[in-house]
């Protein structure tokens, strides 16, 4: 048992995201992208259950965010590319989880416990039902106006 299983009252594998192939929105540079944010943010979990100090912690916090902001530029410019009429909406929807997150963040480095089972939740639920739901809903128009 780590420390966070008593925090959680949960087993580190229901925090841990495992790809499958009903991830996939079958672009090549999107797909590798979502494998690593969904690797970064099982190092963030690793990094929880391992009780790692706070500056490992905050090590990984900052690679999942940066990560995020990287792959939602590399995403909206796909959609920009390739005329997606979901573009707004979609771009929207990443704003929201990135302010949210950059909050989250800065509470963390201000030295507050924001990384409770409901925030991690959180992540988790959000990075799941984003790419299995509102990216796949691109994929066809993108693949279809030739992104490979
Ligand atoms: Fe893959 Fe819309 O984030």
């Amino acid at each position: 048992m780590g420390l966070f299983d008593w925090i959680f009252g949960k087993k580190k594998k229901d925090y841990l995201i495992e790809w499958e192939d009903r991830y996939s929105v079958g672009i090549i540079e999107i797909d590798a992208q979502h494998r690593r944010l969904f690797e970064i943010y099982n190092n963030l979990i690793e990094a929880m259950y391992q009780g790692v100090g706070v500056k490992e912690l905050g090590n990984a916090l900052n690679e999942l965010l940066e990560y995020a902001v990287v792959h939602f530029m590399t995403e909206e410019g796909y959609m920009q590319k390739y005329g997606y009429p979901g573009y707004d909406a979609h771009k929207n929807v990443h704003k929201e989880f990135r302010e949210r997150f950059y909050g989250l963040h800065k509470e963390f480095h201000e030295g507050k416990p924001v990384l409770t089972a409901e925030v991690t939740e959180y992540l988790r639920d959000w990075l799941k039902n984003h790419v299995l739901n509102m990216d796949q809903k691109y994929a066809p128009h993108l693949k279809k106006a030739g992104a490979r």
